[in-house]
């Protein structure tokens, strides 16, 4: 999956997530619902309060959001810890919106926002305490390669945190594959990294003391959510695709929503939350 296909995604869903998704949490990722979670939004930025306690986050802490879709986490962090955040996404719709909502939170003393890929930031080696990404490495062809980077620009002891969903089985036949196959097109990934795979590349680049958090049942109300829309979204999609009124990536993007319910109910992908030092 080329970079092109990403960026064009997220640029042409913006405002999808916007109206039908995140509300005022500004999160385009599914929400941990753990126990006393009363709501969707609560669930959302109940990933920030997971990552933030995990990281044992500190005002003096450097973070970088790789993948910061249109800064949510970022905010969310400045705001509750006064925290220096830099994010970064390959989007320019979503740098325009987060720039715009850190002036509207008046957090832009503290965050900056920046169109960059993560698997080349640009930025020194040693720069950050803290790498944060939520379900963004996903996208990273060679997940590898977000490693590495991640590696150079943290300092020394800085921790890692990782929210993404990853592969635990392989699909056993033809219909498993399928269902895969729509879910990572219509999400514009070019694959999934098996969790012990990934556990392996943070060793092998040299990252210490990996915890790893199953998130997967805690994860399910959103995902359900998102499959309840898809389900109704979907037909309709393939109508507005055949009037060109809305593209392709629109129809794949919702029937992405209801094949990854099936993927996550019958095992073939997790979700989880990797933790590691440098
Ligand atoms: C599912 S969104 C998550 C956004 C954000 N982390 C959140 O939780 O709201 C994935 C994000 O990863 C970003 N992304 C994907 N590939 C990227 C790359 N190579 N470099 C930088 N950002 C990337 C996308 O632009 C998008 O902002």
């Amino acid at each position: 999956m080329g970079s092109d296909t990403i960026t064009k995604y997220y640029d042409y869903t913006l405002p999808f997530y916007r109206f039908f998704y995140h509300g005022k949490s500004n999160a385009i990722h599914y929400g941990f619902w753990s126990d006393g979670v009363k709501n969707h939004q609560e669930a959302l930025l109940n990933v920030n309060k997971f990552l933030a306690d995990t990281v044992k986050i500190k005002s003096y802490d450097t973070v970088l959001d790789a993948g910061c879709g249109i800064g949510g986490s970022a905010i969310w962090l400045a705001q509750n810890y006064n925290v220096r955040v830099d994010g970064i996404t390959i989007s320019e719709n979503q740098l325009e919106e987060a720039k715009n909502l850190s002036t509207k939170y008046k957090v832009n003393l503290l965050v900056n926002f920046y169109q960059r890929d993560f698997l080349n930031t640009q930025f020194n080696d040693s720069s950050y305490s803290i790498v944060w990404a939520i379900e963004s490495v996903c996208h990273a062809e060679d997940k590898k390669d977000f490693i590495k980077e991640a590696y150079r620009v943290l300092k020394s002891g800085g921790r890692l945190i990782v929210d993404d969903g990853f592969l635990l089985r392989s699909p056993k036949n033809e219909h498993e594959q399928k269902d895969l196959d729509a879910f990572l097109e219509g999400m514009a990934l070019s694959n999934l990294t098996f969790e012990s795979d990934f556990k392996k590349s943070l060793e092998e680049a040299g990252f210490k003391n990996i915890k790893i958090y199953d998130k997967v049942n805690e994860t399910l109300p959103s995902v359900k959510k998102i499959y309840k829309m898809s389900i109704f979204s979907y037909p309709l999609s393939i109508i507005l695709e055949k009037l060109r009124l809305t593209p392709p990536l629109l129809t794949k993007n919702n029937l992405a929503g209801i094949t990854q319910y099936r993927i996550i109910k019958n095992g073939i992908m997790g979700h989880r939350v990797f933790y590691a030092e440098k």
